[in-house]
């Protein structure tokens, strides 16, 4: 048994993720969480919503709320939602807590012992219309790389790159559109990444099992031009976490916070303080899955999150980590993804574009859109949803192949033997054949979970319930039936018990329906099949059953077109 923390990025606060945000984290985190956890390992799973910085702040002033009151409110929505869809997280935090304050201030405390912090006077965007200064998302302006008009000051959406807010062309100001902007002088704090470069590398030299489009992501920040760069970690705003050395003041630095991309990936840290007090546990049983000196050698740390997301995992948190010179526990593996387009576009929060999963989960169940996303999961390059692609995935995988396996050996059994397994006689030589064939396609779907392969492993999870099909399609019971009953019923046995290791392989994918499954099957065994053959024979002769519910409806062309039209526009 392994000890595999996984951490997911954390969502911000400003809104409902749309289906793009949750394919490229949360849910390929939550398959391999709730894989492991079905191998038998102790999983822990984190995530949270991430807080601060100005797409909280103006998310809030366009809901006209006091922004904590705004973040308090989306936490709950947020958490819902993700308990709707299955995310299994041991917990989901938050980076407004008390543990990420505290935290966020001790980082910076020993950065600043370490004599990795300088403090700058630089030049802000300040506007004299609303009477403040305008850092990242507070301004917006034409991006010098591609031209887009709505850049924002720290990133642009269209083409990722990251943007000083000095940068953009024909800047204005978010919050009032005003275009009266002066450059004023402010003191912020800069963590010194370049004097953590070398140290940067070597982390990352030792990481050779990481896919190439990471590690060369991190070594272009580290070797490009003049290499890595400092990165200022504070700002001008009055929400976020106030800028201390640990519990001390930092002189000239009142009134300021720390940037919200400082403190979020602490949060991962804090996340597992906030479990810990939510279920009664003391710091040492947080600490055994963070602290290397306190029992987190032997973890295996999982990080997921989207492309864009990469820098600041393989350079901006590890140089805190490494900074602090504490013993803290690193990434060991990163699993990225690319962008899940919409329908000939890009899904986009700010315009309100594309499927949002409140929407989603108001249409048709979770397992539908978790089998979608996860087996067309943006992997090695970008993907699009489109609405007669999710029509016929959810028709052909879902509904003809698992569902109608079921649909039909239940009904069978319940027709000819009633519903408790039959006894029938030993399992013969087209039954051997079925088994062999499962136990290397069990094996393969380990493989691809394993490492982290999704589409890989859905599409190894489709070939297992396939095989069930064709098994039942040639051995055709309902034909043995008239000429062996002896033998069909032993084909009946084999196929509940495909029903039952069906569930267990499938509920990292569809833990809903999974649930269905055993739940019919009166099952509560839900062991790994380490041996195939063995577990077939799990349900034995007398086994009660009832027959389920239809497990998937199919999608009609009536529900597709319907749909299409109404997510065609964009959401207020
Ligand atoms: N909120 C960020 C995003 O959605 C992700 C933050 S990940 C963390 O892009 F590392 F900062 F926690
Ligand atoms: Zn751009």
């Amino acid at each position: 048994m392994a000890r595999i923390l996984i951490t997911s990025a954390i969502p911000y606060i400003n809104g409902i993720k749309h289906l793009g945000n949750l394919i490229g984290s949360q849910l390929p985190a939550d398959l391999y969480a709730r894989y492991l956890r079905g191998r038998g390992n102790e999983v822990m799973f984190l995530c949270a919503t991430d807080e601060h910085g100005t797409p909280a702040e103006l998310a809030a002033a366009k809901a006209g709320q006091p922004v904590a009151d705004y973040c308090a409110q989306m936490y709950g929505v947020q958490a819902e939602i993700a308990q709707n869809f299955g995310l299994s997280f041991d917990h989901f935090g938050r980076s407004s807590s008390q543990q990420n304050h505290r935290l966020t201030q001790h980082f910076a405390g020993r950065l600043a012992e370490a004599g990795l912090i300088r403090e700058v006077v630089e030049k802000q965007v300040y506007s004299n219309a609303d009477g403040r200064f305008l850092p990242d998302r507070y301004i917006e302006g034409t991006c010098p790389n591609c031209g887009y008009e709505r850049a924002r000051g720290d990133q642009c959406e269209n083409c990722t790159k990251q943007l000083d807010p000095t940068d953009l062309i024909e800047p204005r100001s978010a919050i009032s559109g005003s275009t009266d902007l002066e450059v004023r002088e402010t003191k912020h704090l800069y963590l010194r990444q370049s004097a953590l470069s070398d140290q940067l590398d070597r982390w990352i030299d030792s990481k050779a099992d990481w896919p190439v489009l990471t590690t060369s992501i991190a070594k272009k920040w580290l070797h490009d031009g003049d290499g890595l760069q400092d990165r200022g970690i504070t700002r001008d705003l009055d929400w976020g976490i106030p800028v201390k050395k640990g519990d001390e003041d930092w002189p000239g630095m009142e009134g300021k916070v720390f940037y919200v991309w400082f403190d979020a990936p602490i949060e991962y840290i804090a996340c597992a303080a906030e479990w810990a007090e939510a279920n009664g546990k003391t710091d040492a049983d947080w600490q055994r899955w963070w602290r290397t000196d306190k029992g987190a050698d032997d973890v295996r740390y999982v990080q997921f999150m989207g492309k864009d997301n990469v820098p600041f995992h393989t350079l901006s948190f590890p140089a805190t980590i490494l900074g602090s010179g504490e013993p803290w526990k690193m990434v060991d593996h990163l699993k990225s993804f690319n962008y899940l387009n919409y329908d000939g576009g890009q899904f986009s929060t700010s315009q309100g574009r594309g499927v949002f999963m409140d929407q989603a989960l108001e249409i048709l169940p979770a397992d539908y859109w978790r089998w979608w996303l996860l087996s067309h999961a943006p992997e090695s390059s970008d993907s699009e949803f489109t609405w007669e692609n999710f029509q016929q995935s959810v028709n052909k995988d879902l509904a003809d192949v698992l569902g109608n396996f079921v649909s039909r050996i239940t009904k069978f059994c319940r027709s000819k033997f009633g519903e408790a397994v039959p006894e029938g006689g030993a399992y013969g030589e087209q039954e051997a054949a079925l088994i062999a064939d499962l136990t290397a396609k069990v094996r393969a779907y380990e493989g691809h979970m394993e490492a982290m392969e999704v589409r890989k492993s859905a599409q190894e999870l489709r070939a297992i319930w396939v095989a069930g099909n064709e098994y039942l399609q040639s051995a055709a019971p309902w034909a043995t039936f008239k000429t062996d009953p002896e033998k069909a019923a032993a084909q009946v046995r084999l196929g509940l018990n495909l029903i039952r290791l069906y569930a267990v392989l499938s509920a990292p994918f569809i833990p809903f329906t999974s649930a269905r499954m055993l739940d019919a099957m009166g099952v509560s065994d839900t062991a790994w099949p380490e041996d195939v053959a063995a577990s077939l024979s799990a349900l034995e002769p007398g086994h009660g059953f009832t027959v389920p519910e239809v497990l998937f409806a199919k999608i009609t062309d009536d529900q597709r077109e319907d749909w299409e039209t109404r997510f065609s526009g964009t959401r207020d």
